[in-house]
């Protein structure tokens, strides 16, 4: 099927069978290979971009089902937390930072619309509250098998500010 994808605000055009993941059309088609594939099957947050500012396993998603709609990889990020993460040290090997970073990102959003994590039952203080254990909740499904979690951590309270 002939699609056309919006990713990093480029439109491109790919021609993929329609059990393509958004990951394998990503990587394979568009050659945009800094996201990565972990588990393949949603469990490690590798793959994580963001579709229309929100965070999803790309390895979980049909690349026919985001026709028309803005992709960004780790290849279109230009965030704060990319220096924050170099500067605390919130990464090791690196495999799983663009799938954090970009999972961070979504998860700021969120944060900022106020969404409530599972560690309070108050949104107002969810909206301003940003904890350790706040942060750990909300990217818990980002893996790293390094365990750079107390670097990760402390990258993204520095970039939440
Ligand atoms: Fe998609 Fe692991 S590769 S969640």
């Amino acid at each position: 099927m002939e699609i056309s994808l919006r990713v990093n605000g480029v439109a491109r055009e790919l021609d993929v069978r329609p059990q393509v993941s958004l990951l394998d059309a990503l990587r394979e088609h568009l050659g945009l290979t800094g996201t990565k594939k972990g588990c393949d099957q949603g469990a490690c947050g590798a793959c994580t971009v963001l579709a229309d500012g929100e965070r999803i396993n790309a390895c979980l998603a049909l690349a026919v089902q985001y026709e028309g709609r803005e992709i960004t990889t780790i290849e279109g990020v230009e965030h704060p937390l990319q220096a924050a993460f170099v500067g605390f040290d919130g990464l090791q090997c690196g495999y799983c930072t663009p799938g954090q970073i970009c999972s961070a990102i979504g998860m700021l959003a969120e944060v900022k619309q106020g969404e409530p994590s599972a560690v309070t039952d108050d949104p107002a203080e969810a909206a301003v509250e940003l904890d350790d254990e706040d942060i750990r909740e909300r990217m818990s499904g980002n893996l790293c098998r390094c365990g750079a979690y107390n670097g990760i951590v402390s990258a993204i309270k520095e970039a939440a500010g």
